[in-house]
């Protein structure tokens, strides 16, 4: 990110919640689970899958953990009772990683056993890089007990190669992304095309591992890099999904749909919106610049 963009988005981060909130409206269904529930139909109406995420991370207490896995129980509850095509993904620190590992393998467990009740799957999000290693750790436990269960590597980390030779000894399911963390120069990736080159190489070796892989981008040239991948292993549609994030370049979104490949959707809803909003604009600082000149009208 260059200057002027980090410092736009050190500006957003100052700006009241009731102006961030103009921008973050895009990218979040909304604050309660009948909103998400309500983008979910729209999308399912197009063919379109979704994953639904409850906005909680950074929690300090168990009781607030235990909070957020009830919400995650009453999610699966109501995509069952509302038919939905959607699953759910999970930040392990929503649920206690950073607070107890042995607390956050039940609490994950307990949604497991619920999600599997319901023929569901849960999706395993990557958090930054203090919880990489547990996180693996305790997804390999669960997928010893659970078919239900997948995980996301990062391609922007240079440990992920390795990470997938070892995760590929067991059947695993993936979404496959670049990361969206800020992570040092010695574990990760800067450079544009070498996260992409890693990205492509990921892929092959999980598609030739024939695991089934969530291809996590909105990147013109991955997502070609991936049709190219798929057409030359003459990969079945049923062994990967494409997935974007709510609100992003939803014209490729429809192309890929309409060219037949099946596309996943992230939700994510609740009241924790703010720092996934964040996030969004280190993302794409022009969307702060964007806000910024809306509000101010500096051209
Ligand atoms: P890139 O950032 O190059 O974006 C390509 C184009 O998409 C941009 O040029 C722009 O047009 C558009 N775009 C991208 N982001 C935008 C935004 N915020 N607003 C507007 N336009 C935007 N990361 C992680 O560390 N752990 C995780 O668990 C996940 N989970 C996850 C799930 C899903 C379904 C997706 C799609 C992504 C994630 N990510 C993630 C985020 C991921 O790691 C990555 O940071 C983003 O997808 C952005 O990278 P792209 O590959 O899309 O390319």
């Amino acid at each position: 990110m260059d200057f002027v963009n980090q410092t736009i988005v050190s500006f957003v981060k100052l700006l009241p919640k009731t102006i961030v909130h103009i921008f973050a409206k895009k990218y979040i269904a909304g604050e309660t689970l009948q909103d998400a529930i309500n983008v979910v139909k729209q999308l399912n109406s197009k063919g379109i899958f979704a994953t639904l995420d409850v906005l909680g991370e950074a929690i300090k207490t168990k009781d607030e953990a235990i909070h957020e896995k009830e919400e995650c129980l009453r999610v699966l509850n109501a995509i069952s009772e509302n038919n939905l095509k959607a699953n759910l993904s999970i930040k392990p620190t929503s649920l206690g990683l950073s607070i107890d590992e042995e607390f956050f393998y039940q609490q994950l467990k307990e949604v497991l056993t619920k999600a599997k009740e319901f023929k569901n799957f849960v999706r395993v999000d990557m958090e930054d890089s203090p919880y990489t290693s547990a996180t693996i750790k305790i997804f390999k436990r669960l997928q010893s007990e659970f078919d239900n269960v997948g995980i996301v590597v990062q391609a922007y980390l240079k440990r992920t190669m390795d990470d997938v030779k070892d995760l590929n000894m067991t059947k695993t399911n993936y979404r496959l992304c670049k990361g969206i963390y800020i992570e040092p120069e010695e574990i990760a990736y800067k450079n544009k095309q070498s996260i992409r080159d890693n990205f492509l190489k990921l892929l092959e070796t999980m598609l030739q591992n024939k695991s089934y892989v969530g291809i996590a981008t909105h990147d013109d040239y991955l997502v070609n890099g991936a049709y190219r991948i798929i057409e030359e292993m003459k990969l079945q549609k049923d062994k990967y999904e494409f997935q974007m994030l709510y609100g992003v370049t939803e014209r490729l979104r429809d192309k890929i749909n309409s060219d037949g490949h099946k596309i996943r959707i992230y939700v994510p809803y609740g009241k924790k919106w703010y720092a996934y909003s964040i996030r969004r604009m280190q993302e794409n600082p022009e969307v702060a610049g964007h806000i910024a000149k809306s509000i101010f009208k500096f051209n």
